[in-house]
């Protein structure tokens, strides 16, 4: 069962120097049953089979999928010939390496923290406990912003900026970024990516890198008057192909945008911090292995980012034609314009406007008035199952904000 140890499927790296991946050999595993972390030679191994059998006995309540995804990782294979019945009995893995990964994986540690990347909108991003592990949920946000890109680059000569706030891993900022250069034509873009914490913008810059990105950092962004920094190269005065970083990333605080001294932007998306803390309390353990900073804001009220940005948009987006994106919290319900139907852990739009009526008028620095009251919500359209359109009038400036119902943070 056990015969065909030294197999070189899809092999990417030399894991030679690297315990971890240097699983196999010819000693078979015989039976999971009496197996004994303590006692069984470190150079055991089991099949594939046998594996999964031992994953299903220790962690019961994880899909077969992340059984897979795990042996991906140890294996150094493809997902899809871990997964292959024909290579089920024939590769081998270390049943002490694959213990403790799930010896792990019983103690919540995510699956992504094991394997170390994630897939998100077919692209895969590296992600460590520092970022928000990227969940399907937001592609959808992603799809709709494109949708929009596409639509904006119609109507520009110019190209379409991007501002990402709350960026983490790099997900969406990198994701618009590679679908606007991978679309037949290109689209020219420019995006830029927020974050409060060092450490994401870290991971966003590796995932960059990864992915052959230029990153400029804020100190080098120019708003094109000058030119000599390279990182917008926005002059056109040349006839040469400006020297552009398509991204950006920007260390600061996505509560006040307009502080970070950054250009309008044609599409603001945020996938924020949007769990209260009375729904925190209740996540799972594999999420609480994430950071607290991606999923509560600190005052602990679900709607913080929504509130003071939402205000804000008029003062962060270009004029007439911006639009925002926002995931919402998934319980988000969308009912009459009655304040008595929204819950503490519901937002609602009920939820939203009473946020917004309540909220204290922000005087934008430059002394203009770009207050949003309830009144400047015209209307609010049901687009698909999880996505809303708000028609608002921001001081006579029609906008469009989309909401999308995001994840559960159940995995
Ligand atoms: C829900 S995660 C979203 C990450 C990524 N955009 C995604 O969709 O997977 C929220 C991110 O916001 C960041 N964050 C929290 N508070 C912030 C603030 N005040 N300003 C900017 N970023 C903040 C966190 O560090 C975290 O990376």
């Amino acid at each position: 069962m056990n015969h065909h140890s030294h197999h070189s499927h899809h092999s990417h790296h030399d894991h030679d120097h690297d315990p971890e991946h240097n699983a196999m050999n010819h000693h078979s595993h015989h039976s999971h049953h009496d197996h004994d972390p303590d006692h069984h030679p470190a150079t055991t191994t089991v099949t594939l089979a046998q594996g999964r059998e031992i994953f299903r006995q220790c962690v019961p309540q994880l899909p077969h999928t992340f059984y897979y995804e795990l042996v991906a990782h140890i294996c150094n294979i493809s997902y899809s010939d871990a997964k292959s019945p024909t290579l089920q009995g024939t590769i081998s893995l270390n049943l002490a390496t694959l213990e403790a990964h799930v010896q792990r994986l019983k103690q919540g540690t995510p699956l992504h923290h094991i394997t170390g990347t994630c897939n998100f909108y077919g692209y895969d991003f590296m992600v460590s406990p520092s970022v928000l592990i990227p969940r399907g949920e937001t592609e959808i946000l992603v799809h709709h912003a494109l949708t929009a890109l596409q639509r904006l680059h119609k109507q520009h000569n110019d190209p379409i900026t991007v501002l990402d706030l709350c960026t983490g891993s790099g997900c969406i900022a990198l994701t618009i970024l590679l679908e606007a250069m991978g679309s037949t034509p290109s689209i020219p873009v420019r995006v830029m990516g927020v974050d409060i914490s060092a450490d994401a913008l870290g991971v966003a810059h590796q995932n960059a890198l990864n992915f052959g990105v230029r990153v400029a950092d804020a100190t080098h962004y120019s708003t094109g008057a000058t030119g000599s920094t390279g990182a917008t190269g926005a002059t056109g005065s040349t006839g040469a192909p400006p020297k552009v970083s398509p991204l950006t990333l920007v260390l600061g605080d996505a509560l006040a945008p307009h502080h970070l001294g950054i250009p309008r932007s044609h599409i603001v998306v945020c996938n924020p911090p949007y769990i209260c803390a009375q729904e925190y309390s209740c996540l799972p353990l594999s999420t609480l292995h994430e950071p607290k900073i991606a999923l509560t804001p600190p005052s602990g009220r679900g709607d913080e980012f929504y509130a003071t940005i939402i205000p804000l948009l008029p003062m962060i987006l270009v004029d007439g034609t911006g639009e925002a994106f926002f995931e919402l919290p998934h319980n988000t319900r969308f009912t009459a314009t009655s304040t008595a139907t929204a819950t503490p852990i519901q937002l609602g739009v009920d939820g939203l406007l009473s946020v917004l009526r309540k909220f204290s008028p922000v005087s934008p620095p430059d002394g203009s008035s770009s207050i949003v009251s309830p009144e400047n919500f015209s209307s609010i359209w049901q687009h698909t199952t999880l996505t809303y359109r708000v028609y608002a009038d921001f001081n006579g400036t029609p906008r469009v904000l989309h909401l999308v119902l995001g994840s559960q943070y159940k995995q």
